[in-house]
Formats: C-alpha cells, sequence, structure tokens
C-alpha cells in the first residue's frame, strides 16, 4: 500500500502550537517505528479567512476529500467574531464534518489516575471513568432547513430546524452498537422523545437497530437527565449514542468529568473510502483558547490522543495508539503537569514543548 496521507489542519489560537507537538510525534514514528506518512499542511478557520477570505478554500475543502485522514487544530477567535455568519472560522469546520459526511464523531472521555483529583467531582465518582460518546455529527439542528434570521410584523423571529431522517439516525446508531460490541455492550441513547418528535423517531430507529445486536444492553434516556446522570453516576455509563446538539452539550459536560477540556480527543469517522479506511478527521474536543494562544502553555495532550485515535481507526494501528497513549499516561503519573492540570501549589508547568518532550522521551522509553 503506498503511503498514508495526512492533511494537517492547525487553525487557529493554540491550534498551531498543540498541532506542533503533534508533528514531533508523527516523525517520531517515521523515524522509530517506520510508520511514516505522506503530510500536507493547509489552513481552515480564521488563519484561512486571513488569506482567502473563506475559512475554508475549496482546495483545501479537495484535499481534504482525497487524503487518508485530517488532523484539525481548532478555530475561532475574537478577531473574527465581527465576521458575517457565513465566513465565520467555524463554517470551515462544519464545511468540512458535512462534505465528508463525518457523520460518527467518537468523543471518549476517560478519567487518567494521575487526574482523578482534578475534576470538580469527587474522586471516587470519576476515577477509572472510560465512556464513549458517539455524537451524531452531520444533521440535526446544526444543518436543518429552514434555518436563518427572518422579520414577521415588526420582530426578527430567528429558525432553526431539528430534522433527522431514519437512515442519518440508523447510521450513527450502527456505528454506536459496533462501538459497544468491542467495549462492554452497554449502550445509552440519549434524546428528547417526551417533547420532539426527532426525539420520538430517533429512539424508534435505535431499538430497530438494536434487534442485530441482541448482546448489546440497550438503554434510553432523555437528554436533560442523561446531562444529570453523567455528573451524579458518570460510571454507570459505556457507550453513550445521541444526536449532534446534545452531544456537543453532553461531550462538554463529560470531558470535564476528567479534570480537564485540555486532555480529550475526537474523531469523526464517515463511510469507508475505496481502500477500506474511513472518511475520517481528528481533533481536540478543547476550542482554541484565544486567551491562552501563542504563549506556550496550552496542553497538547488532546491534539496527540486525537493522533492516536487516527493510528487506531484510520490505519489499524491500534498497538501503536495504545503505544502512545500508555506513553501519556507514564507522563502523567511522573507529574509532568501543563498549565491546566495544576490544581495545587509547587508544581511548576510545563510549557507545550516541554510536555511533548516527556512525551518522546516516554514513547523513546517504550522502545
Ligand atoms: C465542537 C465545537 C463545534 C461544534 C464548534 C466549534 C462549531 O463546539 O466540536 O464541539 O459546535 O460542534
Ligand atoms: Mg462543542
Amino acid at each position: 500500500m503506498s503511503t498514508p496521507s495526512l492533511l494537517i489542519l492547525p487553525g487557529d489560537g493554540i491550534g498551531p502550537e498543540v498541532m506542533a507537538e503533534v508533528v514531533r510525534i508523527i516523525d517520531w514514528y517515521g523515524d522509530k517505528r517506520g510508520l511514516k506518512f505522506d503530510v500536507t499542511t493547509d489552513l481552515v478557520g480564521g488563519a484561512a479567512y486571513d488569506v482567502h477570505g473563506v475559512p475554508l478554500a475549496d482546495e483545501t475543502m479537495a484535499k481534504a476529500q482525497e487524503v487518508d485522514a485530517v488532523l484539525l487544530g481548532a478555530v475561532g477567535g475574537p478577531k473574527y467574531d465581527v465576521l458575517d455568519f457565513s465566513v465565520k472560522p467555524e463554517r470551515g469546520l462544519l464545511r468540512l464534518r458535512k462534505e465528508m459526511d463525518l457523520f460518527a464523531n467518537l468523543r471518549p472521555a476517560q478519567c487518567f489516575d494521575a487526574l482523578a483529583d482534578f475534576s470538580s467531582l469527587k474522586k471516587d465518582v470519576v476515577a477509572g471513568l472510560d465512556i464513549m460518546i458517539v455524537r451524531e455529527l452531520t444533521s440535526g439542528i446544526y444543518f436543518g432547513e429552514p434555518r436563518g434570521i427572518i422579520t414577521e410584523g415588526n420582530e426578527r423571529v430567528g429558525i432553526n430546524t431539528q430534522r433527522y431522517t431514519e437512515s442519518e439516525i440508523r447510521r450513527v446508531a450502527i456505528a454506536a452498537f459496533e462501538l459497544a460490541m468491542k467495549r462492554n455492550k452497554k449502550l445509552t441513547s440519549m434524546e428528547k422523545a417526551n417533547v420532539m418528535e426527532s426525539g420520538i423517531l430517533w429512539r424508534d430507529v435505535v431499538n430497530e437497530v438494536a434487534a442485530d445486536y441482541p448482546e448489546v444492553e440497550v438503554g434510553h434516556m432523555y437528554a436533560d437527565n442523561g446531562a444529570m446522570q453523567l455528573v451524579r453516576a458518570p460510571k454507570q455509563f459505556d457507550v453513550i449514542v445521541t444526536d449532534n446538539l446534545f452531544g456537543d452539550i453532553l461531550s462538554d459536560c463529560a470531558a470535564m468529568l476528567t479534570g480537564s477540556l485540555g486532555m480529550l480527543p475526537s474523531a469523526s469517522l464517515g463511510a469507508p473510502m475505496e481502500n477500506g479506511r474511513p472518511k475520517a478527521m481528528y481533533e481536540p474536543v478543547h476550542g482554541s483558547a484565544p486567551d491562552i494562544a501563542g504563549q506556550g502553555k496550552a496542553n497538547p495532550i488532546a491534539c496527540i490522543l486525537s493522533f492516536a485515535m487516527a493510528l487506531r481507526y484510520s490505519f489499524n494501528e491500534g498497538e501503536e495508539a495504545t503505544r502512545l497513549e500508555k506513553a501519556i499516561e507514564k507522563v502523567l503519573a511522573d507529574g509532568v503537569r501543563t498549565g491546566d492540570l495544576l490544581a495545587g501549589e509547587g508544581v511548576t508547568p510545563v510549557s507545550t514543548s516541554g510536555m511533548g518532550d516527556a512525551i518522546l522521551a516516554a514513547l523513546d522509553a517504550s522502545l
């Protein structure tokens, strides 16, 4: 097979600095494990707007469609708040998700032992937590029509539409059941079937798919109760499947259970390509964090763990993914901390590249 290709889109804010550490990890795999990647770098978000006047150039979109996987940093920043909605940095990200048809967004929330104290919840509630949120990513209220701001009489009306077809629900449900089969065979679906027709359909279709997975224990929860349960007793969950908007909110909530938003990776997967690999984009769950951008303070772990997910889900290198995850676990156990992970006094934070150095050293030690 030809050398696998990666498109790297560092984006805005802390995106470029955390992605720089990922590039060092990629190089390590090329040098030490013979895993070479053909890497191209391009612009997305505000960085693309500054050059092209749009948050994602057509040529970049075309490249994203061709490569084996896209790695994205983060988009957005206060500088771009004034832009028209249609060219805001986030539109670049949403265009990638939509046009690549990345319908299954995997957002694992894992609490590293060394960080259980950093959670805002009690240690015993989160220690050992390992859940996977599967968020539908290409439909629902994020994309539904009609949408817009119209004028009715003498006032403005903001409109968005929650809309799901059966097939959209079915394919993400199948992705979630497949994951559940590889994990603990437990799946919780979250919607608002008590108030939304789209929620009733969601529940129906999940139950239809469940018939093909008799080994999986399926539960349904209203999303508001799900949010409450996530902070009350998160370890009751294993795989959670939910729509685009609920998934956005519940995954931020789940992320914080683990101590820091700076720790959580994600994979957005679509249908298999001709070479059998899924269409895929990998990105940290955190945003562009403009308040600390450019200062070398950001935690690169979420972005590095996103590359680990790429190794596992795009390149069938599960063992190498585990090697990288173990290296990060070791570094954290050794007490290496970026600023976001410092709860107590007397610990000096390492810089973004300092964290990269420590992870590379742990990778070397793993050989
Ligand atoms: C996320 C983000 C995005 C979303 C934004 C940046 C468009 O919050 O990936 O969770 O709402 O999906
Ligand atoms: Mg979000």
